[in-house]
């Protein structure tokens, strides 16, 4: 299928990769910084915590509907006066204020991008920082340059929607076309049934043991003298949780860092903001059988 025409122009767009990589290594380095609160803050940014689903695209939705109120009110009152001006006014600034954190929440999901989904990233998150940009000299002009200022202010914000809706078609391609942030085991269908994956024996005192179970890739590791099954594959990004390490009943994504109970899936550390899906094992004679603990309906 042709890719459309926004979507060719950012593929070729190579000049952002250095750009990206500076600004990942910011948004990385930020955190470290910040010490002991920067993981925690930076898992309440990616939604894993309290929210335990992406927080960006949720939080997108306020200014995109409060800049839409805005164009729509500072039109009204200019050329019917049935509102008044500070309709507009007030929509932006509350479309501004969700925006930066919003903003923020953008840059962190940044931080742990790869290849073409980066790429897009980047144009969406540019062209969104410049949206902001524009909206706070908007808000500059309606509150300190008076009535005047008022007709050019209005032609900021209106010309930043543009940009804005421009922007937003990345973000979506990002999700929807890309499928960045998009649970990795959504579509998990089985083994719905008890499936022979060998012997128990396999299984090693320490670290983890992949096998394949009806085409799903298991990760079978030992806990406190029982033996858990998650599925292998990371609900962040598709990363083999096999490669990655377990310690203290935790298992560590090997590419982004996220971590999952190995008890029951339960994600407790970002970017992943899924949990990862449980097995259900059983001993039958030496061999062990597993099934998806939730298996879809
Ligand atoms: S693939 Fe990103 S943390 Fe696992």
């Amino acid at each position: 299928m042709p890719e459309t025409l926004l979507g060719r122009v950012v593929r070729k767009q190579s000049w952002m990769e250095p750009l990206s990589e500076f600004v990942q290594k910011a948004v990385s380095g930020t955190f470290r910084f910040l010490g002991p609160p920067g993981r925690p803050l930076k898992n309440l940014l990616h939604g894993t915590f309290l929210l335990r689903h992406p927080l960006h695209p949720a939080l997108t939705d306020v200014p995109v509907g409060a800049w839409t109120v805005g164009v729509v009110a500072d039109f009204a009152a200019h050329f019917t006066a049935r509102i008044p001006e500070a309709a507009g006014d007030v929509a932006l600034i509350v479309g501004l204020l969700v925006a930066l954190l919003t903003l923020v929440t953008g840059y962190t999901d940044f931080a742990d991008t790869v290849g073409m989904e980066r790429r897009f990233g980047c144009a969406h998150g540019l062209l969104m920082t410049l949206v902001v940009a524009i909206e706070m000299v908007s808000l500059g002009l309606r509150w300190w340059a008076g009535e005047a200022a008022h007709p050019v202010a209005v032609g900021l914000s209106t010309g930043a929607y543009g940009i804005l809706l421009l922007g937003a078609w990345l973000g979506g391609h990002v999700v929807f076309g890309i499928g960045y942030s998009v649970n990795r085991e959504a579509y998990l269908a089985g083994p719905v049934d008890w499936v022979p994956v060998g012997a128990a024996s396999a299984v090693p005192e320490t670290g983890m043991h992949l096998v394949e179970a009806e085409g799903t890739q298991v990760l079978l590791a030992r806990l406190d003298g029982a033996i858990c099954a998650l599925a292998d594959v990371c609900t962040h990004a598709g990363g083999p949780l096999h490669e990655g390490t377990l310690e203290g009943g935790v298992v560590t994504c090997p590419w982004h860092g996220s971590r999952f109970r190995l008890r029951d899936g339960h994600v407790v550390g970002g970017p992943a903001t899924f949990d990862q899906p449980q097995l259900l094992v059983r001993e039958t004679e030496g061999t062990l059988e597993v099934k998806l603990a939730d298996p879809p309906l």
